[in-house]
């Protein structure tokens, strides 16, 4: 007479034990790799041929941010000009000069903040720090200046261009 066993109908049809479920084999592993690594290749080549392509528009002509009343000394605002979505800041500095530049550190586009009262401006997201006179990187991993927009004030009003090349 056959011996009865208390084996479960799943477990003959899947016999393998928690251990084997777990283990990665090295071909599951490698396809892993290639399909991260492929990944990161085909987002790189989109994000330099869209650079290539399609640079970012100049900036053209001469644009109005706001009256120098609604920005004290050290005051900030946020801005973006008609037609673009590029992210600006205009800055009151503590000398009473103005600046505006993008506000995306060019390390990897974080919004900046202006710190009042220190002159610099702050990128969070790794501690990257910009000069608020001349948009120079001071410290942190950030490889380029910041992007600048000449800021004009006449009467009281402030306005903004695109910076001319040197
Ligand atoms: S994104 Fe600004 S320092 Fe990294």
């Amino acid at each position: 007479m056959a011996q009865q066993d208390n084996t479960p109908d799943w477990k003959i049809d899947f016999p393998y034990s928690t251990v084997e479920t777990l283990q990665v084999s090295r071909r599951q592993f490698a396809k892993f790799l290639c399909l991260v690594s492929g990944g990161l290749m085909a987002g790189s080549g989109l994000v330099a041929i869209k650079s290539s392509f399609f640079p970012e528009r100049k900036v053209e002509g001469e644009h109005f941010v706001c009256n120098t009343a609604a920005l004290p000394v050290g005051g900030t605002r946020s801005f973006t000009l008609p037609g673009s979505t590029v992210p600006y800041i205009l800055i009151h500095l503590e000398n009473d000069e103005w600046r505006a530049y993008e506000q995306k550190c060019t390390h990897l586009s974080c919004a900046v903040f202006y710190k009042p009262g220190t002159g610099r401006i702050e990128c969070p997201c790794h501690n990257g720090w910009f000069d608020a006179l001349t948009g120079e990187v001071v410290q942190g991993p950030p490889p380029r200046p910041l992007p600048a927009l000449n800021v004009i004030v006449k009467g009281d009003a402030v306005y903004v261009t695109g910076q001319q090349p040197a």
